[in-house]
């Protein structure tokens, strides 16, 4: 008769010992009952990256990396794309559910309602040089927003978080949009209730003169894609800071300026801007062999855009966005780097070293081909990352304040440093300099 169990013998000892296993793991604090003797500290696991360690129990986001499978709260990611809109996908996300017509109406008023900025922040964000990167002022400006808002420390009030949450997704957007429009020299655009969620980003993010701003369907239609697409991926960089600031019981502001400055590495969300810089310096396709030969022979460059930790398939995003970027050069001009783009694809994807490392394009290959058509410079496109992905990182939030398993997050360490040692006054120190 199996057991659900794992027996481990301790060859220093000869001690056997049996572990449960529960969902596939086993309890990192069950290998401490393994020691040599009872002075001895107990078995840890060592795991840069926590590459095989799962920090959470998580009901949001599901992630088979093999098939290439993305879902929220079960649905796949094709079929939000296909019929849902950015909001509608946020309040599945936030709260677990798609929204009753009537949820929905509540939620996008809520929303639209909190999208004002205090002028304080805009005042912060006009403070910063013409050039600041717009990442570093999104995290800036949103890290500021706790200044604002002192009730957000109080977390254990349910009601109070939700407030909290509206507040994020909302001012996340005009944020971005007031950064954008700082970097460019041009004034802001407030918010406009009369039209959608995304309707009335774009135009805070576009409005020069037009007395009515219309947006341009295609366009919203795609930017509601992209935010669909970015809401959430389970335990990312981005998300695992959240969770880690969020277990000191921090206010939420403060862990999402975490959470989007783990988003501003190239290796994470700044990706989608590495790959403009990258396509922009190959040039044409003719250049991408010789491009391909120097990121195999390990000089330092990779293929951004390519690879990811758990995706060992085709991303399901990238085929989603590889679409919509054709439907959005219908409205604007056709970028030549898709060629470019096209051909790195196409030679990678029979290339015995990307196949023998599973390497696929992931989300950020093709979404700053759809950002700069929309005329948006390269520094701007992870902020475009962050806006949507506040939705996943405060659905995090919200579930591990909740979870009654969630400790303050504190790993351990296999210390290498130096053995005791003892500190003399400068002068009897010895050396000549
Ligand atoms: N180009 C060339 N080689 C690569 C790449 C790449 N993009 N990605 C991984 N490799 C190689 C790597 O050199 C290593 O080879 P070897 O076994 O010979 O040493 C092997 O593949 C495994 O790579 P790894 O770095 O151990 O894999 P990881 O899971 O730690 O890294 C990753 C995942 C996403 C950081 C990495 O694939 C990468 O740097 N990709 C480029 C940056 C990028 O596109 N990031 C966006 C990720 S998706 C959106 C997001 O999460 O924000």
């Amino acid at each position: 008769m199996s057991r659900n169990s794992l027996t481990v013998i301790d060859n220093r000892t000869g001690t056997s010992y049996e572990l449960p296993i529960e969902q596939g793991t086993v309890k990192a604090m069950d290998l401490r009952r393994i020691k040599v003797d009872e002075g001895d500290f107990g078995l840890m696991s060592y795991d840069p990256g926590l590459t095989n360690t799962a920090a959470a129990k998580s009901a949001i986001t599901y992630i088979d990396g093999d098939q290439g499978i993305l879902r929220y709260r079960g649905y796949p990611i094709e079929q939000l794309a296909a019929h849902s809109t950015y909001l509608e996908t946020a309040y599945l996300v936030i709260f677990g559910e798609l929204p009753t017509p009537g949820q929905l109406a509540k939620w996008e008023r809520s929303v639209g309602r909190h999208t004002m900025l205090h002028t304080n922040i805009q005042h912060l964000i006009e403070t910063f040089r013409y050039n600041a990167h717009p990442m570093s002022v999104f995290i800036s400006a949103t890290a500021s927003l706790s200044t604002l808002y002192p009730d957000a420390r109080n977390i254990a009030d349910p009601a109070n978080r939700i407030l909290q949450v509206e507040r994020m997704v909302a001012k996340a957007a005009t944020i971005a949009a007031f950064t954008y429009r700082h970097n460019q020299g041009w004034p802001c655009n407030f918010p406009d209730d009369g039209l959608t969620f995304i309707g009335n980003f774009l135009k805070m993010m576009f409005r020069m003169t037009e007395v009515h701003y219309q947006p341009n369907p295609v366009l919203e239609r795609a930017l509601n894609i992209l935010f669909i697409l970015h809401a959430d991926h389970e335990q990312n960089c981005g998300t695992n800071a959240m969770r880690v600031i969020g277990s000191s019981q921090a206010d939420p502001y403060s862990a999402l300026a975490g959470a989007a400055a783990a988003l501003y590495g190239p290796l994470h969300g700044a990706a989608n801007e590495a790959v403009l810089r990258m396509l922009e310096q190959i040039g044409t396709p003719a250049n991408v062999p010789a491009f391909l030969k120097r990121v195999k022979s390990g000089e330092g460059e990779r293929l951004m855009g390519f690879g990811h930790r758990v995706y060992k398939n085709y991303d399901p995003r990238c085929r989603i966005i590889k679409r919509t970027a054709e439907e959005v050069f219908q409205v604007t001009a056709r970028n030549p780097l898709l060629d470019v783009a096209l051909e790195l694809e196409r030679i990678a994807l029979q290339d015995d070293y990307f196949i023998s490392r599973k390497l696929y394009p992931n989300v950020d290959f093709y979404s700053g081909l759809i950002y700069r058509a929309m005329n948006l410079p390269a520094s701007m496109f992870t902020v475009m990352f962050a806006v949507p992905r506040t939705v996943g990182w405060v659905a995090h939030w919200l579930e591990l304040v909740a979870d009654p398993e969630q400790k303050i997050s504190r790993p351990r360490q296999i210390y290498t440093g130096a053995e005791p040692r003892e500190c003399r006054p400068a002068g009897l120190r010895g050396g000549t300099n």
